[in-house]
């Protein structure tokens, strides 16, 4: 076997791979993903089985713990979950610190930071016990913030948790139950949120996933760890797509609906467009969390009776972009993200919320790799580069310059 450490040293050999196109961080027996042939299984399971049999707390059991729960597993992680869903007072006061309608990921990100002030400890991952709680922690905490940022937006008084209702229904109260009533939620709302939630909970190496085992390989809190997945998250590139691409539809269809005309910008090399939703670094045939969201979405708008002309837009655009050669000769097919923003708008999820939503369903997901680095005793992270800058030079005093 080739000692890579010895031959570097002896060569100052680097492999250079920008964008880490072809290299692996790392082993994970968390997330298998076929791109050529469109499979994506969690700890074994398909996802297409998962988005129809499961539910999302036994998905993010299954990520995390490594096995689906039986019935008293998940009982208590759900209870435990609970335990952790009061968040402290003093956070409030971080909350009214921001200014009205600042971007919610901003917001998420900087609560999620300071959440390490309220558990400073740093986590001992050989003992199972605290690593349970720490896990169930983030897992509670962290749905409440996150509806948190919406609420302060709409200058709603801040919502706690109801210990009667399941994980995903609390989201939805969370974020839209007022004190003038009680909050009724159709079950079809329900068990999409729950779909959406497992398609988007991990997806291996991905950029905010890479950067939550990054920042968590220098023993950073997991919290810390997290808020730094959130900011990664955030760019349209990666998560923020999901909102990016229903604005998109909706500038299409102030613009008269023409699909023709954005699929040109996008071809246009001198034009920084490109088709949201489009294209993936790994899924170079199609995206499986498409297809199924495909389905929800049409499944989602009939039973709640809601005709949106953005979904004919959005399928007018991706049979021309199915068509057309551009995107054909580079193998860009809609994404997850492609269809999520209309189940969610349909929800009636503010379009700043999106990838927000797509935080929450990536929370177990980030929560297993971190586990599984930091079990694993992995190293650092610390890439190397290959220097292009200027050879040796002597200083220049200022006045000479
Ligand atoms: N629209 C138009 N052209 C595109 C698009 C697109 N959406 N995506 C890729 N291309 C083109 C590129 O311009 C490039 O063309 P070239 O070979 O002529 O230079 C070629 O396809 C390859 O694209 P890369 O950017 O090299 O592919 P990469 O793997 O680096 O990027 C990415 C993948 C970031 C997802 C890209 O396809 C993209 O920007 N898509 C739009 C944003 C998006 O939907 N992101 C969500 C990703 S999924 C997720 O995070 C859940």
């Amino acid at each position: 076997a080739i000692d890579i450490d010895k031959l570097r040293s002896e060569t100052g050999a680097i492999t250079l791979d920008p964008g880490f196109k072809n290299s692996g961080a790392c082993k994970s027996a968390i997330t298998f993903l076929d791109g050529e042939e469109g499979i994506l299984r969690y700890r074994g399971y398909s996802i297409e089985q998962l988005a129809e049999k499961s539910n999302f707390l036994e998905v993010s059991y299954l990520l995390i713990f490594g096995e689906l729960p039986t019935a008293g597993q998940i009982a208590k992680f759900e209870n435990d979950i609970r335990k952790h869903t009061l968040v402290n007072e003093e956070m409030k006061n971080i909350i009214d610190g921001f200014p009205k309608n600042a971007h919610p990921m901003g917001i998420l990100a900087s609560l999620t930071s300071a959440l390490t002030a309220f558990n400073p400890q740093p986590v001992n991952v050989s003992d199972n016990q605290e690593l349970y709680d720490t896990i169930c922690k983030a897992m509670g905490k962290f749905l409440v913030i996150a509806t948190w940022t919406f609420r302060k937006n709409m200058g709603y008084p801040l919502n706690y948790y109801d210990n009667t209702k399941g994980y995903v229904e609390n989201f939805m109260r969370l974020m839209f139950e007022l004190p003038t009533g009680p909050y009724k939620l159709d079950p079809v709302v329900i068990n999409a949120l729950d779909k959406l939630f497992i398609l988007h909970a991990d997806h291996e190496q991905n950029c905010s996933t890479s950067t939550v085992r990054i920042v968590g390989s220098s023993h950073a809190s997991l919290f810390a760890s997290i808020s730094a997945g959130v900011s990664a998250l955030w760019g349209p590139l990666h998560g923020g797509a999901n909102q990016a691409v229903l604005e998109m539809l909706e500038e299409i269809q102030a613009n008269g609906g023409d699909a023709d005309k954005y699929l040109a910008k996008a071809k246009d090399k001198e034009d920084p467009f490109r088709l949201m939703g489009f294209g993936h670094r790994v899924y170079k045939n199609f995206d499986p969390r498409a297809k199924i969201i495909k389905k929800a979405a049409d499944d989602v708008l009939e039973a709640l009776g809601v005709d949106d002309p953005i979904l004919n837009i959005a399928k007018k655009l991706e049979e021309a972009a199915l068509q057309d050669e551009y995107f054909k000769s580079r193998n860009l097919y809609p994404n997850v993200d492609f269809y999520s923003g209309i189940i969610y708008r349909a929800l009636g999820i503010p379009t700043e919320m999106f990838t927000v939503l797509f935080a929450i369903g990536r929370l177990p997901g980030w929560v297993a790799q971190w586990k599984e680095m930091r079990l694993n005793k992995e190293p650092i992270g610390r890439p190397r580069q290959v220097y292009v800058g200027a050879p040796l030079r002597e200083f220049t005093e200022i006045e000479k310059r």
